[in-house]
């Protein structure tokens, strides 16, 4: 606060941008204002543009497909694994063309996409892959933290993930070329070495301000604390008939759990989803009952902007049946925990303070 430089020029932005990629297990970071402007510096570097495809699931948050659109390339969606709610691997290679330029895995809730074959599919086929992990701040793959897969990762720190300033994003690389890149596009398209008033592209100002990166590096440090708390809490939650939760796959040792997502069987429960989330907000838990659509059913995509859609039957049932919780509700003691999974399970229906 004492500082005269709050902008994105102060030296905190770096010192978080350094501490945040190795936290990630990645070499160099690039902060912004959010993780919209992350992902399109990421295509912006990767040279994405008309006549390119890049294959993103059907299921993720608009930025996810709207940043490919705004670069006028075209999105391919492609179907969701029914439980993980990730991308299928098999489904992006059935996608692959002469276009494709890059995928953008999405790790959604918090544990990684299949990145083993992932990465075996871009290897073998020479397109990019690009890690959208809006969701995964800390979440590992056998040992390998999500956002160094790829050629580069985006993160979010906007109001409702587990690390914030509100808003904000970083992108993480190991390419430094590809650093420099970003670098210039978001800071009005200047280089190192040269004047202020020198740009070389017209690019933008993404700059992160210094009093959010100042946030973020306090945040930074009980990141690990939190997770452990969430990660040792979350068993409490599971295990009700009726409710599915997100299948974990055994390759991920850490998940951050930013949501607690799961698919009702309406059947075995004997509530429909709406019904369950409708009980659980009046006992005063958080839940949302998943998007109401898959991204292509997005008005924007149904009005005509060009996209590509493989069939998506899972994800169509998934904007059904499936609910998600934020991670805050593990964030308490084992005995509030223990008392929401009561709530949960249709025990109790009072309020839950707190
Ligand atoms: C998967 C995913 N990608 C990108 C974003 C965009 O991030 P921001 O809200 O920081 O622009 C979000 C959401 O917030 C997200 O959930």
């Amino acid at each position: 606060m004492a500082s005269p430089q709050w902008g994105g020029f102060n030296p905190m932005i770096g010192e978080f941008e350094q501490k945040f990629a190795a936290y990630q297990h990645c070499a160099h970071g690039v902060a912004a204002v959010n993780g919209t402007v992350t992902l399109e510096m990421m295509l912006v570097a990767a040279g994405i543009g008309p006549g390119d495809e890049v294959i993103v699931p059907a299921i993720s948050f608009v930025s996810t497909a709207s940043a490919v659109s705004r670069m006028g390339a075209t999105p391919v969606f492609v179907d969701i694994e029914p439980y993980t709610f990730n991308m299928d691997p098999a489904e992006a290679r059935r996608a692959v063309t002469p276009k494709t330029k890059a995928i953008m895995a999405v790790h959604f809730g918090g544990p990684l996409a299949d990145m083993d074959a992932l990465v075996a599919l871009a290897g073998e086929t020479g397109v990019i892959l690009l890690e959208d992990a809006a969701h995964a701040h800390g979440a590992e793959w056998r040992g390998k933290r999500a956002g160094s897969f790829g050629l580069a990762s985006s993160f979010s720190f906007q109001n409702g993930k587990v690390m914030t300033a509100g808003e904000g994003g970083i992108v993480l690389t190991n390419d430094a070329a590809f650093a420099e890149r970003m670098r210039s596009f978001m800071n009005q398209g200047r280089r190192p070495g040269y004047s202020f008033f020198h740009h070389f592209e017209a690019g933008n100002n993404y700059r992160m301000s210094a009093l959010h990166a100042a946030v973020l590096l306090a945040q930074l440090e009980r990141l690990d604390e939190q997770i452990e708390l969430r990660m040792g809490n979350a068993p409490i939650l599971m295990g009700l008939p009726g409710i599915r939760w997100q299948e974990v796959p055994a390759a991920v040792n850490r998940n951050p759990w930013y949501l607690l997502l799961g698919r009702i069987s309406e059947e075995e429960l004997g509530e429909t989803r709406d019904a369950f989330c409708a009980r659980l907000q009046a006992s005063g838990i958080p839940v949302t009952p998943f998007y109401p659509h898959t991204l292509y059913q997005n008005p924007m995509y149904v009005g005509g902007l060009p996209h590509r859609v493989l069939p998506c039957p899972n994800a169509e049932v998934c904007v059904r049946d499936a609910f998600w919780m934020p991670f805050r509700l593990l964030m308490g003691d084992v005995a509030l925990t223990a008392r929401i999974a009561d709530v949960v399970r249709g025990r109790v229906f009072e309020a839950v303070p707190g």
